[in-house]
């Protein structure tokens, strides 16, 4: 860790950022318009790099809107192979770095058959199905207590603002519960009909870890999926990775504008 912290602040200015950002497949591109320094994964000791189509795989820093923001743009996911401790590494840096408040945002399919492709939610709980949990093993004290309280991992607070911020912009936003799967393959429409069942209203294979790490770290968190499509039988279509990343990308000017909105707000 002491080496990563060193190696951002030399090649950042000591950079100290407030808000970090894990931007999801496709939506990437909002790092690309403000950057002050990028530092590939690769170059970075200890990070890994991020090889999914539609991810960078780079860490950028920026001034947006007032706000000191470091990004990561791309992911690393379970389903490379990476374990747990190391896809959530990054949570723990940007802790480290000073960062107090992490949005999550992602690419998810639609459980609840309200919503549409393209669509916006703000994430209000999760149901971790990835049948692991990032924090098992020794724990670290200096970072967090043994059983963190997992009430409000997203905070109500910032709910509200991501909400009044959409108003604003008259995007029409959707609320609810994120179920993480470890994928790699979509789920079949037997498991989308639990996952309803149990509560869920969109379906992914990341954000969990690095939500349950970061509430565990005392960062405030605020979750905001891209509806990419209809989950495994909620339509007849077949699940394609580029379909996610087409739609992805017909929701990216209103999704950069809602984080941007945010950004000034918070
Ligand atoms: N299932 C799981 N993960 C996803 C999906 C999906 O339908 N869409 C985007 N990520």
């Amino acid at each position: 860790m002491e080496d990563t912290i060193n190696y951002i602040k030399t090649n950042t200015d000591n950079f100290v950022p407030e808000i970090g950002i894990i931007l999801g497949s496709g939506l990437g591109e909002f790092a690309d318009d403000y950057c002050d320094f990028a530092l590939p994964y690769s170059d970075i000791p200890n990070f890994i790099k991020s090889n999914v189509k539609g991810h960078k795989g780079r860490l950028v820093f920026a001034q947006i809107a007032g706000k000191k923001v470091v990004m990561m743009q791309g992911r690393n996911h379970f389903y490379e192979g990476h374990s747990m401790a190391e896809i959530t590494y990054p949570v723990k840096v940007m802790k480290k770095l000073g960062v107090k408040i992490l949005i999550l945002t992602n690419a998810a399919g639609a459980v609840n058959e309200s919503f549409r492709p393209a669509d916006l939610m703000i994430i209000t709980d999760h149901i971790n199905f990835m049948g692991t949990n990032p924090l098992i093993g020794p724990n670290d004290e200096t970072l967090g207590e043994r059983f963190p309280d997992m009430s409000e991992i997203y905070k109500k607070d910032l709910i509200k603002l991501a909400q009044k911020c959409a108003e604003k912009l008259c995007i029409d936003i959707q609320k609810g519960v994120y179920f993480a799967t470890s994928g790699p393959s979509y789920e079949t429409p037997a498991e989308i009909n639990m996952a309803r069942i149990l509560g869920a209203d969109a379906v992914g294979m990341s954000t969990v870890p690095e939500a349950i790490v970061a509430n565990y770290c005392g960062l405030k968190i605020l979750g905001i999926s891209c509806i990419s499509n209809a989950a495994s039988g909620v339509s007849d279509l077949k699940l394609s990775h580029s379909e996610v990343i087409e739609t992805t990308d017909k929701a990216k000017s209103r999704f950069k504008s809602l984080i941007l909105e945010i950004l000034k707000e918070l």
